[in-house]
């Protein structure tokens, strides 16, 4: 089901989009600002996907999994966590082979770029980070052409492709191939929307029977499973590579995998050393993210379990209502529904609670992100520190 995206200064202003740092002005992320690094052991954000640890903490992570672990170091990417973590990443995606890369952006392009092998056409959400958020990477960079299909929502059908494979096909008397296609699951510009499956397997079919490649494009692919009960490996194999971000919520400070056939994998390490993306030592991304992968999915269904009971309570309370996403994941609506001053609320849960949320947006709507951070407290004591945060607020 596909969802229309509202204006982009709210979408700035509430959307996970704010999460990202190179779009800031300052030298503080967002992700950092909004999450205000964890400085008590018990702060909780409802602001990001994950936790976001201060550098002291992911200091004290390190020094601890280098303590455990004297074989963690590579060199260029070789050997160490990278490769515990290449191995494990294959194994989780059912793939052959898995590859760190230092960014999601240079996943998804490079992906794309050996996928289409020389044709130029790429199919892509027109809400996809690729589209939108990659600096036209695609084009500039790759000499790619990228095709927006479904404007404004998160989730496009294969009517869509078809039609639009149809339309450039019929209308363009110089044929350059159709290349690959990419879906973005779940959808960052729709608030976390999970791309339904039976589209996918459709679209899958469909482009096997035509011999054109797909790239999962899946950042946050362990969050589209939590919400939607489909296996990691499932999703991964309607695709012929998927990417999974290291920073969203398992724990790194940046970095990615990207797992598919050996035959595509095995053209990475050129073109990641090419494009300058070759870095000495990358254990400092990979060995936290691989202390974690073995938990995630516990973790987030612990966090989806505690949250579902957490909303139960706060649309108890007759005061607050918070109402899932259609098709989302772990992005929710909430309205407090006492009059209050915005500043004064979050600004007291921020300060005497420690726990965050964000402002609302024009139609007085907070997106609430549940994350494992959830679990540092009980939902009782989160629900007294909201109430008495309405209590000191109200307008
Ligand atoms: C859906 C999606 N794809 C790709 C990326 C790019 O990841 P990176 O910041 O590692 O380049 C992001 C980052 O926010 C994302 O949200």
């Amino acid at each position: 089901m596909a969802k229309k995206i509202k204006g982009r200064r709210d979408f700035l202003k509430t959307s996970s989009l704010a999460t990202i740092p190179f779009l800031l002005p300052s030298g503080l992320s967002a992700s950092a600002e909004l999450a205000g690094y964890a400085k008590k052991e018990e702060s909780i954000n409802f602001v990001t996907d994950g936790a976001m640890t201060s550098p002291l903490e992911y200091a004290r992570e390190l020094q601890a999994i280098a303590e455990k672990y004297p074989d963690t170091p590579d060199t260029y990417a070789k050997g160490g966590a990278v490769s515990r973590l290449e191995a494990e990443f294959a194994k989780l995606t059912g793939k052959q082979k898995a590859i760190f890369m230092p960014s999601g952006t240079m996943a998804n392009n490079l992906a794309l770029r050996v996928l289409s092998e020389g044709k130029s056409k790429i199919f892509v959400q027109e809400t996809s980070h690729l589209y939108r958020d990659e600096a036209d990477a695609a084009q500039t960079v790759h000499s790619k052409r990228l095709v927006p299909l479904a404007p404004g929502k998160g989730e496009f059908s294969l009517a869509d492709l078809k039609e639009s494979i149809a339309y450039h096909q019929k209308g363009e008397v110089f044929q350059s191939g159709i290349g690959a296609v990419s879906i973005e699951n779940p959808v960052r510009r729709a608030d976390g929307q999970v791309f339904s499956l039976e589209e996918i397997k459709k679209i899958s079919g469909y482009c096997r029977e035509n011999g054109i490649k797909l790239h999962l494009d899946g950042a946050r692919l362990h969050l589209a499973s939590a919400y939607s009960g489909v296996p990691i490996r499932e999703y991964a194999s309607y695709f012929d590579t998927v990417y999974i971000s290291l920073y969203k919520y398992l724990g790194s400070k940046g970095g990615a995998i990207l797992a598919g056939d050996a035959a595509v994998i095995d053209q990475m390490p050129h073109l990641i050393k090419i494009y300058g993306g070759n870095i000495y030592q990358n254990w400092p991304y990979a060995a936290v993210a691989l202390d974690k992968i073995g938990n995630i999915e516990s973790l987030l269904q612990k966090s989806r379990a505690k949250g579902d009971q957490l909303m139960a309570l706060m649309n108890a309370s007759g005061n607050m209502k918070i109402s899932p996403i259609p098709s989302g994941s772990n992005i929710f609506n909430l309205q407090i529904t006492a009059p209050v001053n915005y500043d004064k609320f979050t600004g007291y849960l921020k300060e005497k609670e420690q726990i965050q949320l964000r402002m609302p947006d024009s139609q007085g709507v907070i997106k609430f992100f549940v994350n494992e951070t959830i679990l540092k407290r009980s939902n009782e004591f989160i629900m007294g520190a909201l109430k008495k945060a309405i209590g000191s607020a109200l307008a």
